[in-house]
């Protein structure tokens, strides 16, 4: 990260005041002293900003078993929050990347960290998100190349980005999409005259849900879970 954002990233001060500061501040970075806004610096390099070792604070990133009946907000009046299964400290800094519905159980990825979470969520990621479906009606084989297409979703002007299903029994599949539009899954369904009966998230990206993790635990995502993203 370049040295400015670094700097205003650990302090309340704008990228514009950091870069005032660097002319008259002493900063060194692992003892080295510098005025220039764009050096590099890594998450364990030394920085000293007017004689004070700045410190990052340290993003958090977990994974959820997320079971039936939490909703992904930060707050509800009525539900209980995927947040409330957390035993951490300020659970409040943090949030779900993406979200699933009350009834939708998995996967579900949280964090503190704003701009990892816009990558999961952002529609330019194009982010895949792999979910495993069960249906009220037998699903036609005709809705493989559908979804392949691009389908049109009550309300929205747009068809949807290729999606890939997988036909697993009759009435289960494993859809893979890489947008993540309002009850998209559902709406997909619902627009092949089909029901959903059960979600369950499986994968974000490379990022799957550890077996074993039972509904409703967590645990911290790997250094290289993290990076995937
Ligand atoms: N699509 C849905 O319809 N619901 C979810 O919870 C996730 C994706």
């Amino acid at each position: 990260m370049r040295l400015d954002k670094y700097i205003s990233s650990v302090t309340d001060m704008s990228r514009m005041q950091v870069k005032r500061a660097l002319k008259s501040a002493g900063v060194t970075v692992n003892g080295v002293p510098t005025t220039d806004q764009r050096t590099m610096v890594q998450a364990d390099d030394e920085v000293v900003f007017n004689g004070e070792i700045l410190r990052a604070a340290k993003l958090r990133y977990y994974m959820l078993n997320k079971p039936e009946g939490y909703v992904c907000a930060t707050k509800d009046q009525t539900n209980m929050t995927v947040l409330e299964l957390l035993d951490e400290d300020n659970i409040e800094t943090l949030h779900a990347a993406g979200r699933l519905d009350i009834d939708t159980t998995g996967l579900v990825l949280i964090t503190d960290d704003g701009q990892w979470s816009h990558r999961v969520t952002a529609p330019k990621s194009e982010c895949k998100k792999t979910y495993y479906i069960e249906t009220f009606e037998p699903i036609a084989e005709q809705v493989i190349a559908q979804f392949a297409e691009g389908i049109k979703l009550k309300g929205e002007l747009r068809p949807t980005l290729p999606a890939e299903l997988v036909l697993m029994h009759e009435q289960a599949a494993r859809l893979t999409i890489c947008e993540g539009k309002y009850h998209q899954v559902k709406r997909m369904f619902a627009a092949v005259g089909n029901k959903v009966e059960l979600l369950h998230r499986e994968s974000i990206g490379n990022i799957s849900l550890d077996e074993d993790l039972e509904p409703g635990s967590y645990r911290e995502l790997t250094e290289q879970e993290i990076a995937e993203i």
